[in-house]
């Protein structure tokens, strides 16, 4: 396994589910954290837990959908500890509704959230990236995002998009020793699901998610990790 200490990995949308159980968990293994969403109030809470475990965390807001609110957390990021190391793009919108119901402005939304999110954050990293010729980037997709789901037609719209991104986007950055990872984890139990009639007991925990994503940071650098899909046992979720 190769040392994630002091490395610097900004996990996008990391106030609660699954963002805040990865960047919890980096902590502890001892890399440097960016903790980011657009709730003050929940990347500060996360702050605070991490400083049980001695862990070094940078917690600022940041809409991922805002080209400057990208920029500028990069900017903040490089002056305070330097050129990030790892991104996860992980922050993601689901409104789990049929086709014919979704409005406008949800479609476009999760969109935004979902896929021009990724785009956004990974330019905003690339350019050092390709100058070092070292860095990790992580695409938090999902099942859906390989398969259709029913109500999931927005959602599985912009997953979808979003791993044809993370393809071609590792197509073009192999050469420059840039590492591209498509991580499709199933259901899991956090907000995402909201009043949703589902039954959460089958789901996975983001703590056992978070495990997982952990694990492809620490995998050794000479070799790429392509994909991961993570599933819950039982169900089918
Ligand atoms: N839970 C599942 O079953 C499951 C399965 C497969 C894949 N996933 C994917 O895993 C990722 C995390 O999902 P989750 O289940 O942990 O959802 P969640 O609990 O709802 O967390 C989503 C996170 O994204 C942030 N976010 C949303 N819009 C944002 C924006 N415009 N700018 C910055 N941050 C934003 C949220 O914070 P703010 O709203 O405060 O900004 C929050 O921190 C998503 O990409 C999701 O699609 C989830």
């Amino acid at each position: 396994m190769s040392d994630i200490k002091k490395k610097i990995i900004w996990v996008t949308g990391s106030g609660r589910g699954i963002g805040r159980a990865i960047a919890l968990e980096l902590g502890r293994r001892g890399a440097h954290v960016v903790v980011s969403s657009r709730t003050e109030e929940e990347i500060k809470t996360v702050e605070r837990e991490a400083e049980k475990s001695e862990s070094q965390l940078f917690a600022r807001v940041c809409d991922v959908t805002d080209e400057k609110s990208v920029n500028d957390l990069q900017q903040a990021v490089r002056s305070h500890w330097g050129p990030i190391d790892v991104l996860v793009n992980n922050a993601g919108l689901g409104i789990f509704k049929k086709i014919m119901q979704t409005n406008l402005d949800e479609w476009e939304r999760m969109m935004a959230v979902n896929a021009r999110s990724a785009f956004l954050c990974t330019r905003a990293v690339l350019p050092d990236m390709i100058e070092r010729r070292d860095g990790h980037i992580i695409n938090v997709v999902s099942v859906a995002g390989r398969q259709p789901y029913y109500n999931c037609g927005g959602y599985c719209a912009s997953k979808y998009a979003m791993l044809g991104f993370t393809e071609v986007l590792r197509m073009e950055t192999r050469k420059h020793g840039i590492r591209v990872t498509a991580f499709l984890p199933g259901a899991t139990d956090t907000a995402i699901w909201g009043s949703a009639t589902v039954d959460r007991s089958k789901m996975m925990q983001p703590e056992q998610v978070a495990q997982s994503l952990a694990d492809i940071c620490c995998a050794p650098a000479s070799a790429m990790i392509e994909e991961v899909v993570l599933r819950p046992m039982g169900g089918d979720l």
